[in-house]
């Protein structure tokens, strides 16, 4: 993979990839940034770019969860320790800029605007201001570590202004951005009070990419309406002010042979043996995800209360084991859901306990990548029903874990990945009738429909993996990038009836 990625960008000429994402892969404890004590971010978002940077080299600039007095430039890294393979350029912010910029703005602002839950959504002028600044310390940073044929490669709606910044600034070389999130629709896009701003941040890149083709949609929608630009919703771009722009829907895939070659190890079926031990079920369903309320894990709960006093006959020989991945604690809103979230798996163990078996296993914490894996084996059946997700890794991953071929995958519709991943069951989340019926039929299914099902699933997610998507990145900046003979929508445009309909990665 690593031999790959290195390949596509020589022959792409790529000199050198500067990446920048408000968090970076590290967060750095104490006074000095060491990388050596840092413990790991969790989100797709570095499961998906790390393996990229490592293979090519560069710097990732980013907030690596120090804040300061005074907002500054902290330390410069190579990582990971004792095998450097890339440089973290950290960004230190003031305590203000913590609240303001990434609580006030990109948390309580952008977060649940850009997922459409607008109702959530806070608009704070203060908090407004202090997140154009915070963009302008990135643009400066980003100028100063990239040089000639360098790519400077933007990450999500915390930095959304840096492209347009490093143009204003005179900037020439390449610049992409993708969006981790999903883009929503004009009609809630036009609630954001510097809707345009945001806009004319993007329109500085020479690439704009998001997961799903509807998102593509909605954003050529929006930059027609709100900024009157010219639009092609069928060749993906935008010309303005004198510049044309590619837009793209590229959802992101996993290094799908990673977790496949990890799974297969003796050591993951050990510790999947020993999970299945522990549990001491006949059967075990599995979700796992930051403790974030668009992940819907109340509904979820409900569902799971419903399927208990719904089918009496399962009550004792199935577990359910949440990971909950401590996410924006800080937040008032993720506090509650915290709360809500544990009340409510005491009240059903509370009340359908058997013997010593509690119905619900629940962790606040995050699964190293093995552990995690070994979790994905173990469990029969994975749920991952979010209210709305720009994509979800965790369904692609729990899929290609699946060495002996079995397993379900109970998925909402509103996880963009549900687009790709046509052997799922697919379940309403809002539905806790539905969420009860799906959690049933899945434990019933036959292993021959299970596995022609995870089949079907594994050839999607093998072939549309991440060196797929960093290919389709390259060519979308209009780079030619080595394709992979398994990839064999790498090597061109991509064929019809593909999940991504309408549109071709070369030129
Ligand atoms: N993850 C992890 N440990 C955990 C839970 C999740 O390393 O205990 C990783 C997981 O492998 C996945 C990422 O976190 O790659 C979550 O990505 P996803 O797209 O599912 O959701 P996000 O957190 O970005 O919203
Ligand atoms: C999502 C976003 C990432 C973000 C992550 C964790 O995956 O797309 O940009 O880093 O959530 O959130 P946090 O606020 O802790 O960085």
């Amino acid at each position: 993979m690593r031999e790959l990625l290195e390949r596509q960008v020589r022959r792409a000429g790529l000199q050198n990839l500067v990446v920048l994402s408000n968090r970076t892969p590290y967060v750095f404890h104490g006074e000095e940034g060491d990388a050596a004590t840092a413990t790991r971010a969790v989100s797709g978002l570095v499961t998906a770019l790390e393996p990229i940077v490592m293979a090519c080299g560069g710097t990732w600039v980013g907030w690596a969860g120090r804040t300061a007095e005074e907002s500054r430039l902290g330390e410069r890294v190579a990582v990971p320790a004792g095998r450097p393979a890339y440089v973290v350029r950290e960004i230190i912010l003031s305590r203000e800029e913590y609240n303001r910029y990434y609580h006030g703005c990109a948390n309580d602002c952008l977060w649940p605007l850009f997922h459409c839950f607008l109702e959530k959504a806070v608009f704070d002028h203060d908090s407004w201001q202090s997140y154009v600044r915070v963009n302008r310390k990135f643009a400066e940073a980003a100028r100063r570590e990239a040089g000639e044929g360098a790519l400077i490669w933007v990450h999500d709606y915390h930095l959304a202004l840096v492209p347009g910044m490093l143009r204003k600034a005179g900037y020439r070389g390449k610049i992409a951005y993708f969006c981790h999130i999903p883009f929503p629709p004009l009609e809630i896009f036009s609630a954001l009070p510097w809707g345009k701003e945001i806009l004319t941040g993007l329109l500085g890149s020479n690439l704009v990419a998001f997961h799903l083709p509807g998102y593509v949609e909605n954003f050529l929608r929006v930059v027609e309406k709100l900024l009157g630009a010219e639009v092609s919703y069928v060749d993906g771009y935008v010309r303005w002010q004198k510049r044309k722009m590619h837009v793209r829907a590229l959802p992101i895939g996993i290094d799908y042979q990673e977790f496949d070659e990890l799974a297969r190890e003796e050591e993951t079926a050990r510790r999947a043996a020993e999970i299945r031990r522990h549990v001491n079920t006949e059967r075990l369903v599995l979700s796992v995800e930051r403790l974030d309320y668009t992940k819907g894990i109340i509904e979820k709960l409900q569902g799971i209360e419903e399927f208990l006093a719904r089918y009496p006959d399962y009550r004792g020989r199935v577990t359910f084991l949440q990971v909950a991945v401590p996410s924006r604690t800080e937040v008032q809103s993720y506090a509650n859901l915290r709360s809500r979230v544990e009340e409510m798996v005491g009240r059903i163990n509370g009340q359908y306990a058997s013997g010593w078996h509690m119905p619900v296993w629940y962790m606040f914490n995050a699964l190293d990548r093995r552990e995690l894996v070994a979790h994905y084996r173990a469990a029969d059946i994975a749920l991952v029903t979010p209210l709305r997700d720009g994509l979800n890794l965790v369904a692609k991953e729990f899929v290609a874990s699946r060495v002996a071929g079995d397993g379900v995958l109970v998925l909402s519709p509103f996880a963009g990945a549900a687009e790709q991943l046509k052997g799922s069951l697919l379940v309403n989340p809002y539905d806790r009738v539905d969420l009860a019926g799906k959690i049933k039929k899945a434990l019933d299914m036959p292993v021959e429909e299970q596995k022609i099902r995870i089949s079907i699933l594994q050839q999607s997610v093998r072939r549309y993996d991440l060196k797929w998507w960093w290919r389709g990145v390259l060519s979308g900046l209009g780079w030619q990038a080595e394709a992979h003979p398994e990839n064999a929508a790498g090597s061109g445009p991509l064929a019809a009836g593909e999940f991504i309909p309408k549109q071709r990665l070369d030129g």
